[in-house]
């Protein structure tokens, strides 16, 4: 693993691990900058608008499968959970899920602030009498549930794939948290999304309108903006690459020209054709998605998908502790 070179901590009005993800990202080699940073709140408007493009099926086929299977889905799972939610960004499928199983509480855990504010207060208005606590936090470090839900059962909601965004190891690593967080006899209903062709893939991440171009290119405009930089960011171009070896679509930032920039002072260069890479998306084959999640500590119990088999809502309950097979 790479050592950091930039400790956080440095004056700086941008946040420290912005700033030491941004400087070690662009030392490393390959480069590389990670894909949490994307959500400001220009980004996190540009994510909502990709969920909305006709390429990017998951949302909407994953909305059309809680819709469809809601019914199911809350026999299952039953009445009176705390929905704790990883990530809620707009929470535009919650109400679905909420509607569907008549929890006790919902927590929304999300890392832009903004958005979660308003997420909240929309939710709020819409299921009143349902206790809304809102968590502002990076669900990748460790998260308190607040006290009011400790003693009801908990059903963790990882929507949109979201898992995917993580390495496998990085993804057991967060399933094994979740699993710690919520604790034993807590259920777990994740999306993931499924392995298909290269043609539909590409396109989903690579789109006609150029609003996941934009997406991308928000990072180099947030590095400038937050971390005093002089990126060139016209001399750039969003990728979107599948690598079947590792089954996930990749997207990076290629320089079109050789560009010379600073970020806080500091000089740094790329040369043409050179480039930071930035997400990983990963897709899953029904099996993987099984073994992921039993790696992490959860116990597949349900599963969902589209006729199409595009994208899968997983049930899963937190497996008990055990020393032998
Ligand atoms: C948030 N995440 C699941 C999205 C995905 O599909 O990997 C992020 C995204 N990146 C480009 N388009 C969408």
């Amino acid at each position: 693993m790479l050592k950091p070179e930039i400790e956080d901590g440095e004056a700086s009005l941008a946040s420290p691990a912005f700033r030491a993800d941004v400087l070690n990202g662009f030392l490393a080699r390959p480069r590389a900058i990670p894909a949490r940073w994307f959500y400001d709140r220009r980004g996190s408007e540009l994510f909502e608008k990709i969920t909305d493009l006709p390429e990017y099926y998951p949302t909407r086929v994953e909305a059309s499968i809680l819709r469809d299977n809601g019914a199911a889905i809350a026999a299952r799972i039953g009445a009176g959970h705390a929905v704790v939610e990883f990530g809620s960004g707009s929470s535009a499928k919650t109400p679905l899920l909420l509607r569907a199983i008549a929890p006790a509480a919902y927590v929304p855990i999300d890392i832009s602030g903004d958005f979660l504010r308003e997420s909240s207060a929309a939710l709020s208005a819409d299921f009143p009498g349902l206790p809304v606590l809102p968590i502002e936090a990076d669900f990748m470090r460790p998260i308190a549930l607040p006290a009011a839900v400790a003693d009801l059962p908990k059903l963790g909601f990882f929507p949109g794939s979201t898992i995917g965004n993580m390495i496998p190891s990085s993804a057991v690593d967060l399933l094994r948290a979740m699993r710690l967080w919520l604790d034993t006899g807590s259920l777990l209903l994740i999306g993931m999304d499924r392995l298909k062709g290269e043609d539909i893939l590409v396109p989903a991440y690579d789109d006609a309108q150029g609003v996941t171009a934009a997406f991308n290119l928000n990072l180099l405009e947030r590095i400038n903006r937050e971390l005093d930089g002089t990126i060139p960011v016209s001399a750039f171009r969003h990728r979107a690459i599948w690598n079947d070896m590792r089954a996930r679509i990749e997207m990076h930032l290629e320089a079109t020209e050789d560009v010379s920039f600073t970020i806080e002072g500091r000089p740094f260069s790329i040369a043409a054709g050179e480039t930071i890479h930035t997400e990983n998306s990963h897709k899953y084959g029904d099996r993987d998605a099984r073994i992921l999640l039993r790696a992490g500590g959860w116990t597949p119990i349900g599963e969902w998908t589209d006729a199409d088999d595009r994208f899968a809502l997983i049930l899963a309950e937190a497996q008990a502790p055990r020393t032998a097979p």
